[in-house]
């Protein structure tokens, strides 16, 4: 397996300040999550991407769209998707560092479009050099992805209850498009599947896959919790604090979550 491994530590996003949030269609969705329990946080994380990361009107959620970006003059663009199918992998918080840690996996979804059918069909940072119209089957080809996202954060007292106030996020992104060089000189099948893993990763690396596609979800984190109290997010057992938490869980392959030793 080979991996591109792109880099982004953002500084100076501004943020809006939420207004408090009461709603309890939103409580139903939010499973808060005993600090020792992974497989909680897992399933805390599928609601919260399901019910609100995904899309929600009452919290002024956009629906998720696939990040689509013109494809050089070849009258398509492509489509990457997949963050709807994400699944957490790590998870961290560290109060002596104030940081919150999430790993996030992936099927990585590349598909092209005619330009005309895909909803908002942006410029790439770099654009793509004049290839030509494209002509026959319009491809696609799916790989994976891993995400580490690291927000600083600031707790806050707010009427009796605490806020997670996260800062803008550090974000470390692989994207896995198999090398299927032994597929080169195979049968006909074969050999169309190694030439799209190719596609596939020229167009990876030629994208800032962190910010394009990764950062507008991981911005949507950000805004959410300052509207939800850490209460609803994490319990604590009697005599622990939020001013002194730390855990950390991974089983991804690539992503080690660290917290400092108290
Ligand atoms: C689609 O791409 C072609 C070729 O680059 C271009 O001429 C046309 O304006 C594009 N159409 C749309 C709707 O973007
Ligand atoms: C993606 O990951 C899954 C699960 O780890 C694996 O089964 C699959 O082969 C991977 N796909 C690619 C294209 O690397």
């Amino acid at each position: 397996m080979r991996s591109y491994l792109g880099v982004l530590v953002l500084l100076n996003v501004a943020f809006l300040s939420a207004k408090e949030l009461y709603d309890s269609k939103l409580d139903r969705h939010l499973i808060a999550c005993h600090s020792t329990d992974f497989t909680c946080f897992k399933k805390q994380y599928e609601s919260f991407r399901n019910h609100v990361l995904l899309g929600n009107p009452r919290l002024g959620v956009e629906e998720y769209e696939p990040y689509y970006f013109r494809y050089g003059d070849t009258g398509t663009c492509i489509g990457l998707a997949g963050l709807e199918e994400s699944r957490l992998t790590g998870v961290g918080l560290d109060s002596d560092e104030n940081l919150y840690m999430l790993v996030l996996e992936l099927p990585l979804k590349i598909q092209q479009v005619e330009n005309f059918t895909a909803p908002a069909c942006s410029a790439p940072a770099q654009e793509f050099q004049s290839i030509g119209m494209h002509t026959g089957p319009l491809k696609r080809f799916t790989g994976n992805a891993t995400i580490q996202i690291t927000f600083p954060y600031e707790l806050r007292k707010k009427k009796g209850q605490t806020h997670m106030i996260l800062g803008e996020e550090g974000l470390d992104v692989i994207l896995d498009i198999p090398d299927l060089t032994q597929f080169k000189f195979g049968n006909e099948e074969d050999r169309k599947e190694y030439e799209l893993s190719e596609w596939a990763y020229e167009l990876v690396q030629h994208i800032d896959a962190a910010e394009e596609f990764v950062l507008p979800y991981t911005s949507k984190i950000r805004k959410i919790n300052e509207k939800i109290p850490v209460e609803r997010y994490l319990l604590l057992y009697p005599e622990e604090q939020y001013t002194d938490i730390h855990f950390a869980f991974t089983d991804s392959p690539f992503f080690d979550v660290i917290v400092s030793k108290k």
